[in-house]
């Protein structure tokens, strides 16, 4: 099975990487057009959510996880 990735970015959105499904709380599935590479937002200021748009920047959203 094909393995998928979630990288944290500093102070921007998680990097999604693998064959994923979308789905909202009805469970209706995002179409992302074949795209390997998606990136939700976590600031909650996008205007694209669920996907980051790059408002993160303009909200100086700050945030730097790492793994333990
Ligand atoms: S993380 Fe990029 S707009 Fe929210």
């Amino acid at each position: 099975m094909p393995e998928v990735t979630i990288r944290i970015k500093d102070n921007g959105p998680f990097l999604v990487t693998g064959p994923v499904r979308l789905l909202d709380d009805d469970g209706n599935a995002y179409d992302l057009q074949g795209k390997e590479t998606i990136a939700l937002c976590r600031c909650g200021v996008s205007k694209a959510r669920p996907f980051c748009d790059g408002a993160h920047k303009e909200c100086n959203f700050q945030s730097a996880e790492r793994a333990q």
